[in-house]
This record gives C-alpha cells, sequence and structure tokens, in this order.
C-alpha cells in the first residue's frame, strides 16, 4: 500500500514507519519536526516537512495514497492544561485539515494514536473500550474530539477508521541484537515526562535520583499502577488494524496487556536491567495521575488476534540499550 505517516520523525511514528517499510509498504512521512527528529524517519521513507494544515492536501491530491497512520500530535499533559489552544488547535484542527484532505483526495482509511487519557479517572478496571470517556486534561480532550470527528467521516463519507488508545508505550526499535545500531529508534523527547527514560538516566549519570510521584496512592505498594506496552508490539498492531478499516466504521481498540505495574516495580526492574543503584525519592502527588490505569486488551484480542509478546525486562533493556547508544 501507498501510505501517509503524519509524525513519522516521532517516538512511535518512527518505529510504525519502519514497520510498514519492512512489510513491503511505501512510506511517505508527513512531520514539521517541532518535536521529531529527521534522523529518526527510517531509510525508505520520503521525509516532506510541514504541517497537516499546510501540507497534507498538496501531499494528498492525486497521489494515489491508499492509507494514513495519523500519529503527529502534541502529548504532554502538563503542557495541555497550562496553554489549552495549543492542543485543540495543534491536535483536533490539524487533525481536521487532514480529514478533510483525505476525504478530497479519495483516501478511505486512517488508523489513529488515540490515547488512554481519552478514559479520565477510570471507574472500574481493566478499563474496556466502552467505558465512559471523562477527560481530565485538554490532551486527553483533544484526542477524545478527533476520535468523535472520525466517527463523523466515517458516517458522513465512507471512511474506515480504527483509534488505537495506547496505555503507556515503552522500550525501543533495534536493528541490532542487543546492541544500539544507527538505525534504532526510541524516545529522544526534550521535554521527558516519562517514567521509563527518566529512571534509566539516572543509570546514565545524567541525573542524581528518580523522583517517584506519590506513595499514598490505593495500590498495593502505594505508588501508581500502569501498563507498559512495548513500542514494538504497538506498531504490530498499527499493522493489523491498518487491514481491519473496515468503509463506513470508526472502530476505537485499547492497546495496552491487560496487567500493570507500579511505579516501584519499574524503579526496580530498571536496577536490575542496567545494575545501577539508581536512588529514588519519593515527591508530592504529580497532579491529575489516576492511582492505577490498565486496560482491557480483549477487544484487540478478539477482533484482530493481536496481543502484547514483549514484557516489562524487554522494555527497559531496549530502552537502555538505545540510550547508551545516543
Ligand atoms: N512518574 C514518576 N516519576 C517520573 C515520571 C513519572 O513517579 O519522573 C510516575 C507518574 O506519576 C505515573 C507513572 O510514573 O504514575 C507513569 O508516568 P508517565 O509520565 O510515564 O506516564 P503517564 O501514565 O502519566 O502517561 C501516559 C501517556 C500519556 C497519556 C497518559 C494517560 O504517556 O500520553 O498515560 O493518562 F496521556
Amino acid at each position: 500500500m501507498k501510505l501517509l505517516v503524519t509524525g513519522g520523525a516521532g517516538y512511535v511514528g518512527s518505529v510504525v514507519s519502519a514497520q510498514l517499510l519492512e512489510a513491503g509498504h511505501e512510506v511517505v512521512v508527513l512531520d514539521d519536526l517541532s518535536t521529531g527528529h529527521e534522523d529518526a524517519v527510517p531509510e525508505g521513507a520520503r521525509l516532506v516537512r510541514g504541517t497537516l494544515r499546510d501540507k497534507a492536501s498538496e501531499v494528498l491530491a492525486g497521489a494515489g495514497f491508499d492509507a494514513v497512520l495519523h500519529f503527529a500530535a502534541k502529548s504532554l499533559v502538563g503542557e495541555s492544561v497550562q496553554k489549552p489552544w495549543l492542543y485543540w488547535d495543534g491536535n483536533l484542527g490539524e487533525s481536521l485539515s487532514l480529514l478533510d484532505a483525505m476525504r478530497t483526495a479519495g483516501v478511505r482509511r486512517i488508523v489513529f494514536s488515540s490515547t488512554a487519557a481519552t478514559y479520565g479517572e477510570p471507574e472500574t478496571t481493566p478499563i474496556v473500550e466502552t467505558a465512559p470517556t471523562r477527560p481530565t486534561n485538554p490532551y486527553g480532550a483533544s484526542k477524545l474530539a478527533i476520535d468523535t470527528a472520525l466517527a463523523e467521516y466515517a458516517r458522513l463519507f465512507g471512511i474506515g477508521a480504527v483509534s488505537l488508545r495506547y496505555f503507556n508505550v515503552a522500550g525501543a526499535r533495534l536493528t541490532g541484537s542487543g546492541t544500539s545500531g544507527a538505525g534504532d529508534q526510541g524516545e529522544r523527547h526534550a521535554v521527558e515526562t516519562h517514567l521509563i527514560p527518566n529512571v534509566l538516566k539516572v543509570a546514565l549519570g545524567e541525573k542524581d535520583a528518580v523522583s517517584m510521584f506519590g506513595e499514598d496512592y490505593p495500590t498495593p505498594d502505594g505508588t501508581c499502577l500502569r501498563d507498559y506496552i512495548h513500542v514494538v508490539d504497538l506498531g504490530v498492531a498499527h499493522l493489523l488494524a491498518l487491514d481491519a478499516c473496515a468503509p463506513s466504521t470508526h472502530q476505537i481498540f485499547n492497546l495496552g496487556s491487560g496487567s500493570g505495574y507500579s511505579v516501584r516495580e519499574v524503579v526496580e526492574m530498571c536496577r536490575e536491567v542496567t545494575g545501577h543503584p539508581i536512588p529514588a525519592e519519593v515527591s508530592p502527588r504529580r497532579p491529575g495521575d489516576p492511582a492505577v490505569l490498565v486496560a482491557s486488551a480483549e477487544k484487540i484480542r478478539t477482533a484482530l488476534g493481536w496481543k502484547p509478546e514483549r514484557d516489562l525486562r524487554v522494555m527497559v533493556t531496549d530502552a537502555w540499550t538505545f540510550l547508551q547508544g545516543r
């Protein structure tokens, strides 16, 4: 297939682009490089630099694309609370430009990176796709609005859409086995908020200690539980979702494993993998963090036959290999 990958210079988008190329697809990446990296775009993909608003219709028009995988987004929860307009405009506004460019060009399939943040604070765990969607920040709200727009474009214009609601993505895609190589892709955020890379930065000597945000949650060890998923497993789900797009239908699937790890367990795993003592200190809770976020992974397993293959040890090991190679 000929595919447009928006945000293909970012963490998840670049990994999925590489997997799509490996599967024999033709890939064009559209990315404004505001947070992505040009050298993360895999060899074999063509990079068009620009925003969706400026470039999507020009790229798609008359070019024979079969589908779009839409990753381009702003994704910092804290920033979204400070500057909500950036998220409504940058996520929803840009996505509407993309959807309309697809409609005009006759591109009829889209796989979208949605998020667990669309659910907000869950009433029950694990979270099923029919759970109430009550996002607690503009990031989640803007992604939920895009899910809604996809449902409308499916209903009104016959587009086949799949929203994949990611839980906590981690790990890296390594080209060599166990060693970091030139084509590797992993997390390289200018502002790093995620737990695993922040813990590993202590082992690298870039930070003295990791802060664990809160130890008084109603969880077995008092720290938050999250459902971590390896970025390569996540990518595999995108390839399946691409084939599962059905005309006039918007499908939603959670992407998680069905079980969670606590912040303490993640820190401990990072100690085991790196062999570094990784000092950790307890800090106050981070506002807006739910105690437990765990996906029900049943729907995607039943419908698409997908299940994660790589556990937390593999995620941490691959992230560690990637970071050491940078
Ligand atoms: N945490 C720490 N110390 C850190 C960083 C994180 O203790 O230095 C804790 C957080 O408080 C949280 C857990 O580690 O309990 C995981 O935090 P992340 O920031 O890695 O991930 P989140 O669960 O907050 O965020 C993820 C996605 C978001 C998405 C959100 C849904 O990364 O994009 O889930 O709520 F919005």
